[in-house]
């Protein structure tokens, strides 16, 4: 584990305090990495009206791109299970469309982490080349 690493699941373990999880309870944050070091947090936030929910990943993703960043690196997400919770499928493509075959760091409870990347998790992805 980098030094880069884990001030990214610091990131993320920091944004998911912020969840606003009233409904499922489950808090979840995320943290990613631009390659020129910047690093935009998310955390997933409920509606009432459930399905208008968004996940940290995109709350995340959607930061970074609305401030111009561009080029990203890794991802880290963060929850409180073992194994750690994984982006959702929806996540996924965004984050194709936008970051790529990033590295993916999914950190769990009792500091579990597992390391990956986005084509690991998206083996066969649709994106732009294809229209
Ligand atoms: N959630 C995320 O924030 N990221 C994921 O990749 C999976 C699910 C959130 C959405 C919802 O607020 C809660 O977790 C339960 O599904």
């Amino acid at each position: 584990m980098t030094d880069l690493q884990k001030r990214l699941i610091e990131a993320a373990q920091k944004a998911r305090m912020n969840a606003r999880a009233k409904y499922s309870n489950f808090k979840v944050g995320a943290a990613l990495l631009t390659a020129d070091g910047q690093i935009f947090t998310g955390c997933n936030i409920e509606s009432s009206s459930y399905g208008l929910t968004v996940c940290a990943e995109r709350v995340a993703l959607f930061k970074a791109l609305s401030e111009g960043a561009d080029d990203f690196t890794q991802l880290a997400v963060a929850t409180s299970i073992d194994p750690p919770g994984s982006p959702c499928g929806a996540c996924r493509q965004l984050l194709w469309d936008y970051a790529r075959d990033i590295e993916i760091i999914l950190a769990g409870d009792n500091s579990v982490v597992e390391l990956t990347s986005l084509k690991a998790l998206l083996p066969r992805p649709f994106g732009d080349e294809d229209i």
